[in-house]
């Protein structure tokens, strides 16, 4: 079997230290924030994949419909030798890249969560023996160092994760993307479209609460690592989509007015009855926006491609 490495550049601690700083920050200012990373331990993973079968939460098989449709004009157009996927989570769209891409020699997911790295990268080389899949656990966010593998490479950031940052990390991000590549090794990037605002809430508000208790697996998240005594059932789930600046904002919302102990921080947090802690953002694209962010970035879009609903997108950029 070919070998599965897997990479820490996160410290074992990093939980600590880093969720620390940012709980410190974000429950000391207002609005109230949190990160959205803190959403993915093993719990959120699984919660995660839950939300990727809803029925209201149509990103992940409108994705999946133009992967299905265009993975043999990707590979074409890239002829990577090495696959790097931020956010990889399962992996499970992937399998058709992976397919696909003939000449394709290591495959190198990236992800926070440890759990579902593992998972995915020990059935990967089960299915596909002749691959080499190295893991990194890593923020993405936070300049990465990759392994030396054979170009051309394809960095795959799928899924509209994108949108989950705020326009100047965005901007951070894409260069610092750019920054992995050489001239002709390529981004392939998934975004979610701007359409009907009822479309949009229902994903991110579903009937069943999935995205509910997937925004307060935070709260959850915190409590465990740090001491808080978050009550989830004290909070609100919140979807709500922002017109002016075209993304969904996901906040919890303090039923009665409270106050949280936070021992680790050595912190209490007042809460006023209706008070929001903003969780999240998933911004919404289209195509002149995408071309225009990518190309700051020094990358030059030469493929877009959306499924049959025009729901989603998938655009493929160029390293110049
Ligand atoms: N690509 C998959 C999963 C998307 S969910 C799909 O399209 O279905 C977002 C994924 O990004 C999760 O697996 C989460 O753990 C990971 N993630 C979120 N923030 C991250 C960060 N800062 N660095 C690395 N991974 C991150
Ligand atoms: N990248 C996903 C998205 O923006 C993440 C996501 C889906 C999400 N549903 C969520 C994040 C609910 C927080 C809460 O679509």
């Amino acid at each position: 079997m070919s070998p599965f490495l897997v990479t820490r550049t996160l410290p074992e601690d990093a939980t600590d230290a880093a969720l620390r700083a940012d709980v410190l920050h974000g429950l000391t200012r207002t609005p109230k924030t949190l990160p959205p990373k803190w959403f993915y331990d093993a719990h959120g993973s699984e919660l995660f994949e839950k939300i990727t079968e809803l029925p209201e939460y149509y990103p992940t098989r409108a994705e999946r419909e133009i992967l299905v449709a265009r993975a043999a004009e990707i590979a074409g157009a890239t002829g990577a030798r090495t696959l790097i996927e931020l956010g990889s989570g399962s992996s499970d769209k992937t399998r058709h890249l992976l397919d696909a891409l003939s000449g394709l020699h290591t495959y190198v997911p990236v992800d926070v969560s440890e759990s579902a790295l593992t998972q995915a990268g020990q059935a990967l080389i089960a299915e596909r023996p002749s691959l080499d899949v190295h893991a990194l656990i890593a923020d993405f966010t936070g300049g990465l160092a990759l392994p030396g593998t054979p170009g051309p490479r394809l960095v795959a950031f799928l899924g509209g994760t994108i949108g989950n940052l705020l326009p100047a990390e965005r901007a951070a991000f894409l260069t610092s993307v750019r920054s992995l590549l050489s001239p002709g090794d390529a981004l392939l990037l998934g975004t979610d479209l701007v359409k009907d605002e009822s479309v949009l809430v229902d994903a991110y508000d579903d009937a069943a609460g999935v995205t509910a208790a997937f925004n307060k697996n935070v709260l959850t998240v915190v409590n465990r690592e740090l001491g808080a005594d978050f009550d989830p059932d004290e909070f609100t789930h919140v979807a709500l989509w922002d017109t002016e600046r075209e993304w969904i904002e996901m906040r919890l919302r303090a039923r009665s007015a409270l106050t949280v102990k936070i021992p680790a921080l050595d912190l209490a947090v007042d809460f006023t009855e209706g008070e929001e802690l903003r969780t999240e953002v998933s911004a919404k694209f289209r195509e002149e926006g995408v071309r225009t962010e990518l190309a700051a970035a020094g990358l030059e879009l030469t493929h877009w491609w959306t499924d049959p609903q025009g729901r989603f997108a998938l655009s493929l950029s160029m390293a110049r």
